[in-house]
């Protein structure tokens, strides 16, 4: 007998995939003394979006949700993703920051700690292994799965014996798209086995249906462990249902022992709590199967779409996902996992949004391409390099090797409202979001959205317009008009035979009629129709700052839909001030907007006359940020 052992991601993977991680604490207590008797190998409930999530949407302390489940799960081990030297964020932290951060999550209840790092670079998981392995946690390191030129089997096989020699417990095989063949998956496991003689977890998603397929032939192969979900949390971008892989091993020498009745008793629970939340099933669309061109990841896809949701423009999807591969392949073909999946997916969303490749570069993207997140598995473009950075040499070293240590700056930050260690932890990494959790927890009342029975993820087929729907003559664009005047819809993007179109409403806060309109940079390639759009009277009432602007002024518009920012961190000074003269190229302010940094740069040199936002406050697309006077 070789049972295979089974890995519940329900808490963590699974509602991240499909849920957007909006399952709270709250959900969750109920089940877990099911989960526990069930016999999984380990339940996996904390880490990758989980953290970020609680503090920035749920009002939950991650924490305190990681101690609660322990206090319950008595007998499975609980285990945690961390994305390498860049922990449960985007970006990677200091050596301090990942050891101590790494050393409370132990603390806290944390048995099996899986390290990946986006781009395959071992150098980031050291410090991280270090830690876990310090704190008395079994390491489980990850090679994560992608296609490209660059990723051969000895790549992998190179990284799993690099990850092997620097202390791992066990090797994951992380194939976050689900783009593992199932003969690729035995392969794969056959050679790490009889190379390393460790023990291998396989990680993949169900998206294109090979899931379970690469799960059997692991099996024969010699796989220990692989991950699956409960039925209702299971399919599309999520992990393969656990009742099918259980059922499947059945009468073979890979049964797992887990009790079919048993399982469906824990379905039934989270069936109920999916109902009860107005949450979708995991479906594969006809769309996702598309997968298998564009590697994008089951928590990438849902993110895509509510990005370009928030940026009023989800007709453009086809565009964005054809933009993928080109954008991977110019920065190297990084694997598109978190945080690497942001950085590509949110610079092709801004290439097509634009209309111009690379007019808008965010910060993060800015910082992979100098190196910052690793060694790019292969050559960027050299052209698309310079674009990006210019001269500029990308750094070689270890990324955190140029970090200064964070600890004792988040002790000093933070001061005032952290209450413990782990407090500090969240500010060291999130510390806009942090704040204001704490500040909401010390006056009681914290922020948090709102359960309501509408899914958070999107009912519809992503693919509302296809470019055959979206050929239209002028009459229809006329008609288009006259929807944006008299509805809230403040944006309509259209592409007609090649020529792109974009509809918005008028600034919102502009009543007169000789005010110039700013073309905001996002539209600057298309014909802007806004321009003879007047306001709608309910949208022109809102009471914002009314920005005086005259010939002599330009108006700084936020180029997409987020939240503003006036300074890097809560600390630190503003980027600019009333009365103060910029320069071409100067950032000043960051938009936060698919989770990503955005600085914004003048494009005018002049004074700051006029700052019409405030920090933190949520902007549109097109709003109007400050006033320079030439
Ligand atoms: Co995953």
């Amino acid at each position: 007998m070789k049972p295979v052992k089974i890995t519940d991601t329900t808490l963590r993977d699974a509602h991240q995939s499909l849920w957007a991680t909006r399952m709270r604490t709250e959900d969750m207590l109920p089940i877990l003394t099911d989960l526990d008797d069930a016999g999984f190998f380990s339940l996996e409930v904390w880490g990758g979006a989980t953290f970020d999530v609680c503090l920035r949407f749920l009002g939950e302390d991650p924490w305190e949700r990681l101690r609660l489940i322990k206090s319950m799960v008595k007998k499975t081990p609980l285990q945690m993703l961390l994305r390498g030297q860049s922990l449960v964020g985007y970006q990677h932290y200091p050596d301090d920051v990942v050891r101590e951060f790494v050393s409370l999550s132990v603390k806290n209840g944390i048995d099996i700690i899986r390290i990946f790092d986006a781009l395959n670079d071992v150098r980031n998981m050291v410090v991280p292994m270090e830690a876990a392995k310090a704190a008395g946690a079994h390491v489980q390191a990850s090679v994560v799965y992608t296609i490209s030129p660059v990723h051969t089997t000895k790549h992998y096989l190179d990284t799993a014996t690099a990850l092997v020699k620097l202390g791992a417990d066990s090797i994951c095989i992380k194939d976050m798209a689900g783009l593992l063949t199932p003969f690729k998956a035995y392969e794969l496991v056959a050679l790490l086995k009889k190379e390393l003689g460790i023990m291998i977890h396989l990680h993949s998603h169900y998206i294109g249906g090979m899931a379970v397929g690469a799960y059997l032939k692991a099996a024969e192969a010699g796989v220990d462990v692989i991950d699956t979900a409960s039925v209702p949390l299971a399919f599309g971008a999520s992990q393969p249902p656990v009742e099918t892989v259980v059922r499947a091993f059945q009468e073979t020498e890979f049964d797992t022992g887990l009790n079919l009745r048993h399982l469906f008793r824990i379905a039934k629970y989270f069936e109920a709590l999916r109902k009860s939340r107005g949450f979708d099933r995991g479906v594969t669309r006809i769309t996702d199967m598309r997968v298998f061109e564009h590697q994008v990841p089951g928590g990438m896809i849902s993110n895509l779409v509510s990005q370009l949701e928030e940026q009023r423009a989800l007709d453009r999807i086809h565009d964005v996902l054809d933009e993928i591969p080109k954008v991977r392949a110019e920065l190297g073909y990084p694997p598109l996992v978190t945080p690497t999946s942001q950085i590509v997916g949110t610079q092709a969303v801004l290439n097509v949004l634009s209309g111009v490749r690379y007019k808008l570069v965010p910060g993060e993207v800015k910082a992979y391409v100098r190196g910052l997140y690793g060694q790019p598995p292969a050559p960027m473009d050299p052209e698309i390099q310079k674009k990006i950075i210019g001269d500029e040499e990308p750094l070689t070293v270890r990324p955190a090797d140029i970090l200064e240590p964070g600890i004792a700056k988040a002790e000093r930050e933070s001061a005032d409202f952290a209450r413990c260690r782990e407090d500090v932890l969240s500010y060291a990494m999130f510390p806009q979001v942090a704040k204001k959790f704490f500040e909401g927890r010390e006056c009681g009342v914290i922020p948090k959205e709102e359960i309501s029975n509408t899914p958070k993820t999107p009912k519809t087929q992503p693919a509302l317009l296809t470019k055959e729907d979206s050929k239209m003559n002028l009459k229809e664009i006329k008609e288009l008009i006259k929807i944006i005047d008299e509805t809230e819809i403040s944006e309509l993007n259209l592409e007609s035979d090649g020529v792109k179109v974009s509809i918005r409403k008028g600034p919102r806060v502009v009543e007169s009629s000789t005010i110039p309109v700013h073309q905001p940079v996002l539209a600057q390639a298309a014909p802007v129709l806004a321009a003879q759009q007047a306001p709608s009277s309910e949208v022109a009432s809102l009471k914002a700052p009314e920005a005086i602007v005259s010939e002599n002024t330009e108006t700084v518009t936020s180029p997409m839909v987020g939240t503003f920012y006036n300074a890097p961190s809560p600390e630190a000074a503003p980027f600019v001030e009333l009365g103060q003269l910029v320069k071409v190229g100067q950032s000043v302010c960051i938009i936060e907007a698919m989770k990503l940094m955005n600085e914004i740069e003048a494009e005018t040199e002049g004074k700051i006359v006029q700052i019409l936002v405030e920090n933190g406050q949520p902007v549109e697309y097109g709003q109007p940020l400050f006033i320079i006077e030439k």
